[in-house]
């Protein structure tokens, strides 16, 4: 009897327990919901005065050219490129927040083929550069196509950008068993990073080299972590100054 009543309170306590955490999760989704559209309309919205900041500034340098002594042309070109920095970085976040909100594809993807016409493409921008590509053949994955080609551009991207001080260079492209799940990895021999920072990489305009040494406003490898994310798989990096860097991720 006192078995059965114990068992019945278990029973209702596990219950209110599912139902709690079944509200709870519906609240989250809201807030995520809620919280996207806003960071959309924020930066949709910091564009329109940026835009004229950067046009009535051109304007002044313009028109008013006689007038402004040399200071007053450097200052106005000062304010030009920084609304055009800024320009660039709402732009990155548009696209950061369109990745989560674009509908998800399931497509049969091959990966290989993708990495290959994304290197001729590096390589036709800057034909002077002497870089090994070795790119594993028949690599196939599932996944949304359009985003697994921002992932492959921007680790392949970055791969090029951070071997651009050496004069030879090699950068792979492979797969490797991990877990019982294939990890595919993008690999260089290029300027490397310290391990000790390897998870800050992925936070948004998170750097570990200035923008004078590489260019680049730090968005990639977060978006790349939005992607990887939405697809269930993970990604992380391994590198060593100057010994160059391999990044890993999985699908689902
Ligand atoms: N292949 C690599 N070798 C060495 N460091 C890297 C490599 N890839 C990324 N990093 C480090 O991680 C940082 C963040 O990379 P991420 O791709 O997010 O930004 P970015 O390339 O600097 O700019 P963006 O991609 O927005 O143009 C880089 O600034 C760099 O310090
Ligand atoms: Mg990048």
């Amino acid at each position: 009897m006192r078995d059965i009543t114990e068992r019945r309170k278990a029973e209702e306590e596990l219950a209110r327990q599912a139902k709690e955490l079944a509200r709870a999760n519906s609240e989250l989704c809201v807030v995520n919901k809620e919280l996207e559209a806003f960071s959309y309309s924020v930066s949709h919205d910091l564009r329109a005065p940026l835009r004229s900041i950067d046009g009535f500034s051109k304007a002044v340098l313009e028109d008013y050219e006689q007038k402004l002594d040399d200071q007053g042309k450097d200052y106005l070109h000062r304010v030009r490129a920084a609304s055009q920095r800024m320009a660039q970085l709402i732009d990155d976040l548009l696209n950061l927040s369109r990745v989560t909100r674009s509908d998800m594809h399931h497509d049969s993807v091959n990966l290989s083929a993708m990495a290959w016409s994304i290197v001729t493409e590096l390589q036709k921008i800057q034909p002077d550069r002497q870089v090994d590509f070795v790119i594993a053949e028949g690599l196939m994955a599932k996944g949304d196509s359009r985003l697994l080609k921002l992932v492959l551009e921007n680790l392949l991207n970055n791969a090029w950008k951070f071997t651009g001080k050496h004069t030879h260079a090699k950068i792979e492209f492979g797969a490797a068993p991990c877990n019982g799940k294939t990890a595919y990895f993008v690999r260089d021999d290029g300027a490397g990073f310290d391990m000790a920072y390897a998870e800050k990489l992925f936070i948004p305009f998170q750097r570990l080299h200035g923008v004078t040494e590489f260019a680049g406003t730090g968005i990639g490898l977060a978006l790349i972590q939005r992607i990887i994310h939405r697809h269930g798989g993970h990604v992380w990096a391994e590198g060593k100054v100057e010994q160059g860097a391999t990044f890993y991720f999985t699908l689902q």
